[in-house]
């Protein structure tokens, strides 16, 4: 078990390390620790991992609504590094119940969150149940508006209120959430996709920067922000799905 002294210590030694050593850290502390990966500019997580030499997991949250380009990426990313993808997906009914009511394209009428809740925010958690820590690809210079204080690594309160099966309140779910490229730009993880000759989605080559779900993603114009092909008829402090909450915790 570890306690917020413990978080706190790591966030001080890791703040300037490179992401290899806050992999290597991650891998090293946690019995139970998995990657995050979008099937976007992830990969790079995975060459680190793997040059580890350490076992390690990575899944991805299939919301059902991915660009055929995704889904054959991903498949071009498990062959290229010879590695399991675990593949989380949405609870059938409530997918159901949510098409039923309210049609396939909900989000567009007032926005996201619901179909996101149930796509996407659900799913991590039930895989974060099983697991002590996560890694994401998140960065800050992704987004100004919400992920400009992202720390490499923090304490994840997506499962705050859940207390462990037989716990007490002072049981409450702790995961760990490390984001070892919060401090790279765009530009040094395209610098690294090219110098290792590593896969990329296909649709990067079309205009697309920042990649999510097909209806909700569209490739950027020159000069706007990568972000702004997201959820693009809300503002930008919207422009998050819930997956990422918390994410400017110190100050
Ligand atoms: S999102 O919250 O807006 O969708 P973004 O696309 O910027 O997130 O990706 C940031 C990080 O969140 C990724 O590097 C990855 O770790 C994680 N992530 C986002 N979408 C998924 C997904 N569908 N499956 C697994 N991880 C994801
Ligand atoms: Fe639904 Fe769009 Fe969110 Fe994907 S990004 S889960 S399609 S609202």
């Amino acid at each position: 078990m570890f306690t917020a002294e413990d978080i706190d210590r790591w966030q001080s030694e890791l703040a300037l390390a490179r992401p290899q050593d806050i992999l290597k850290r991650a891998l090293e502390t946690f019995a139970s620790v998995a990657l995050s990966f979008s099937g976007a500019e992830d990969v790079v997580l995975i060459d680190m991992l793997c040059k580890t030499g350490k076992p390690f997991q990575v899944f991805t949250l299939d919301t059902g609504r991915l660009h055929p380009e995704t889904y054959q990426y991903l498949d071009t990313v498990r062959q290229h590094f010879n590695i399991d993808l675990d593949v989380c997906f949405p609870d059938t009914a409530a997918v159901e119940s949510l098409v039923s009511r309210r049609g396939f394209f909900s989000f567009y009428q007032d926005n996201h969150q619901e179909c996101c809740g149930i796509r996407k925010v659900e799913p991590l958690k039930r895989k974060l149940r099983t697991l002590d820590a996560w890694i994401t690809g998140q960065r800050k210079d992704q987004s100004p508006s919400t992920r400009l204080k992202i720390p490499v690594v923090q304490n994840d309160p997506l499962l705050d209120n859940e207390l462990v099966v037989g716990g007490t309140s002072a049981q409450k779910q702790v995961r760990v959430k490390f984001n070892p490229l919060a401090e790279w730009s765009s530009q040094q993880v395209w610098d690294y996709i090219r110098a290792f000759e590593l896969p990329y989605n296909p649709l990067h080559a079309q205009g697309f920067i920042s990649i999510g779900c097909q209806p909700c993603t569209r490739p950027v114009l020159p000069g706007q922000h990568e972000r702004e092909g997201r959820w693009w008829w809300e503002e930008a402090t919207k422009k998050e799905c819930g997956l990422h909450i918390g994410a400017a915790i110190p100050e």
